[in-house]
């Protein structure tokens, strides 16, 4: 079998690489190797990656794949939906947020002017501000209600992004670094509630900030308004697709975030997709397995300096 374009190229540059060994002195000495060389190599292990892409297809014929997603048309499975989202927020402080603000910037300047930014001057703004943006990335924007065949009725919400199979697996949870009126500290959007939950201190703020990389001082991290952490619970999407649900999981923080970056360009903010940080100590901090719930995906935001 003839390589493709795209790994000849990986070859080529891993034996450019492999030639020149001035650049990775360390490599052959000390076994370690970057991902170019590592994947580049003839006799390579397999990757994990790829056999993910592969195994998490949709082929047709495959009956039980189909099963599975034709389960979820059912009555029963319409509740466990309408009911995916609610929580026992028992002892949690609940901050109830005040009235959006209109996001006067067109869509098509918005998206024209969105650019990665992050250097923040450190400003505080309104609570407002963080509403603005819970509402834009994961709020409810509709509640339709609905019968079952026996009559029952079902609320069923929805919301300003779309859901595979109306499931909803990722919740995103904001670090309050520089809002005014809301102590520092880590606080989930609630969208049934439209209201923050409190679940960390500012202790547990600074815990998790240490979590992330080291960024030579490009981002300070201490200068953001807000942190927005993006958590999956990839088993809500799964137990209907399967190992194909996670990619569902994955095109859904897209979404999100998409929303979430350009209602900052309106707001007057700055954001970027921060891909900097400890999975596992994140995720510890948070007291999420990384498994069931596990946080995949981080938006720095704060007034652009
Ligand atoms: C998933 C993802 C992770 C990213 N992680 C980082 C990061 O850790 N640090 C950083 O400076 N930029 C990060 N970026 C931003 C990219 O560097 C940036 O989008 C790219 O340079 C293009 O610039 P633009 O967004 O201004 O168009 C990330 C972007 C994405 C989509």
């Amino acid at each position: 079998m003839s390589d493709s374009p795209i790994r000849q190229e990986i070859l080529n540059a891993s034996s450019y690489l492999n030639s020149y060994s001035p650049f990775i002195p360390w490599s052959s000495s000390i076994g370690l190797k970057p991902n170019l060389i590592k994947y580049g190599e003839r006799n390579r292990r397999s990757s994990l990656a790829e056999d993910y892409l592969i195994n998490s297809y949709y082929m047709r014929g495959d009956t039980e794949k189909e099963i599975s997603i034709e389960y979820f048309n059912n009555d029963a499975s319409r509740v466990t939906q309408s009911l995916n989202n609610q929580r026992d927020y028992t002892d949690l402080p609940i901050i109830g947020l005040p009235d959006s603000i209109a996001l006067d910037l067109s869509l098509g300047e918005s998206i024209l002017k969105r650019r990665s930014i992050s250097q923040f001057t450190g400003d505080v703004v309104n609570l407002s501000y963080l509403a603005t943006i819970a509402r834009c990335g994961r709020g409810t924007s509709n509640i339709v209600m609905t019968q079952s065949q026996k009559g029952e009725k079902i609320n069923l919400d929805f919301s300003t992004v779309s859901s595979a199979g109306h499931l909803y697996p990722v919740d995103i949870y904001f670090l309050a670094v520089n809002i005014k009126e809301l102590k520092q500290g880590i606080y989930h959007y609630s969208e049934r509630k439209d209201a923050l939950i409190k679940t960390g201190n500012q202790k547990n703020m600074l815990e998790l900030l240490n979590a992330f990389m080291a960024s030579q001082n490009r981002v300070i991290y201490s200068r953001c308004n807000y942190i927005c952490l993006f958590v999956a619970h990839p088993w809500k999407s799964m137990s209907k697709y399967g190992e194909r649900g996670l990619r569902f999981v994955l095109q859904e923080i897209g979404s999100i975030s998409q929303n979430i970056h350009l209602a900052n360009v309106s707001l007057g903010l700055g954001s970027v997709d921060w891909g900097s940080y400890y999975e596992n100590e994140v995720n510890q901090i948070m007291g999420f397995d990384g498994v069931n719930q596990s946080v995949l995906h981080i938006i720095l935001a704060g007034i652009a300096n």
